[in-house]
């Protein structure tokens, strides 16, 4: 078997829930956002450690999400952030997830059918304050809730927004997304009083304290450890969720001015050792980090020998004592003292930490651990 492995550490899963409701005190209900397969770390054994550890509501992007969810035996309340297509509605009705509204007709749709079959259908109204995104825009709302409200079969559980740029402290574009997200709920209020959650504060909010007085969180990157930023870092009591590692397959010693890889873009400049490792883009590690990436051998670092290929990568292990077929690479992860995140692979490649989870993590055979054993508040 190729010895190509994510880990995903499920105490530290934990423990990061356990941060989050540190930070947002003991008035903030958290709802877990598990869309995109938990942004790489798997959904059900994600959502199955989050829900035993006491959340209070699970968030995916899609019906087919919530759907498996269900499937799995999840009893929690599910949003499904992206709302229902129309020929969703009778599986949503069924599953009796959550669906985000925001367009009268589908509002319609799941009333009839809710109400054919008898049911009340939750659903959680959506309100764009400035991502230009989804949601109903502010001036709308009202005449949307009136609508909302005459319609049998359907029952408003709440109303959420999601900042553009949260992950930057005190911006005031979050001041006024905010402002406007507020005059939003006092709306919502006047129609359906006090009940009902309301949210907008997604990891950026979460760690910067904006928008937690609206009763629940909504995070996703710092549920895996990921700071949302990357200029964040320093502060992290978060420790990420995921590594990713891998072995030696081959091993040689070159003299100088060897290439190595595709294009030549690599050449020895002395004696050389150079490695191996069965990992290449298809694996998710991008052909940006060709040249540009480093990797853990024997708790020292290591740089990526020319170009990474489809399904193999060669580092340059020169002057790293004894490296053999067989030993560990971290190329996503800790070792010994060294550390290589999701940011820095990020920062690399032009990218947000996020993608980086997402596309390895979904790209190789995942392993879950649980390094810290029961952890309880
Ligand atoms: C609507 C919505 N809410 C919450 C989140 C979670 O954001 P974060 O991972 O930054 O906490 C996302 C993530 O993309 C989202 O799209």
């Amino acid at each position: 078997m190729i010895p190509n492995e994510v880990i995903i550490d499920l105490g530290r899963l934990r423990r990061n829930l356990f941060e989050i409701k540190r930070l947002a005190g003991p008035h903030t209900r958290i709802l877990a956002i598990v869309k995109s397969d938990a942004y790489g770390h798997g959904m059900l054994p994600v959502a199955r450690t989050l829900e035993s550890a006491g959340i209070d509501y699970l968030g995916v992007f899609e019906l087919e999400e919530g759907l498996e969810l269900r499937k799995a035996g999840h009893k929690l309340p599910i949003l499904i952030m992206m709302g229902v297509q129309s020929d969703e509605v009778p599986a949503a009705v069924e599953s009796e997830v959550t669906p985000a509204l925001f367009q009268l007709e589908i509002a319609r749709e799941l009333s009839r059918i809710s109400s054919e079959q008898d049911k009340v259908t939750p659903v959680q109204i959506k309100v764009d304050t400035g991502m230009t995104r989804l949601g109903v825009c502010p001036e709308d709302l009202q005449g949307f809730l009136r609508q909302i409200l005459s319609l049998k079969g359907i029952q408003l559980e709440g109303i959420f927004s999601h900042l553009a740029v949260a992950d930057q402290q005190e911006h005031p574009f979050t001041d006024k997304q905010i402002r406007i997200f507020q005059e939003a709920v006092e709306q919502y209020r006047r129609f359906v009083g006090h009940r009902g959650v309301v949210h907008v504060a997604n990891s950026g909010a979460l760690w910067g304290n904006r928008g937690l007085d609206f009763g629940m969180a909504r995070p996703g990157i710092l549920l895996y450890g990921s700071p949302p930023a990357q200029e964040w870092t320093a502060a992290a009591s978060f420790e990420p969720v995921m590594s990713f590692r891998s072995k030696v397959i081959q091993i040689r010693t070159v003299p100088p001015g060897t290439y190595v890889s595709y294009g030549c873009t690599y050449m020895t400049e002395k004696r050389s050792t150079i490695a191996t490792i069965p990992v290449g883009y298809d694996d998710g590690y991008s052909r940006l980090l060709s040249n540009n990436g480093d990797v853990l051998i024997h708790g020292r670092r290591v740089p990526v020998a020319g170009r990474v290929c489809m399904n193999l990568t060669m580092v340059d292990v020169t002057g790293v004592e004894g490296v053999a077929v067989g030993d560990e690479v971290v190329l996503l992860g800790s070792q010994g003292k060294e550390r290589i995140t999701a940011e820095e692979i990020a920062a690399r490649i032009g990218t947000i930490n996020y993608e980086v989870c997402c596309t390895i993590g979904k790209s190789n055979r995942r392993v879950y651990v649980d390094s810290e054993g029961i952890f309880s508040e």
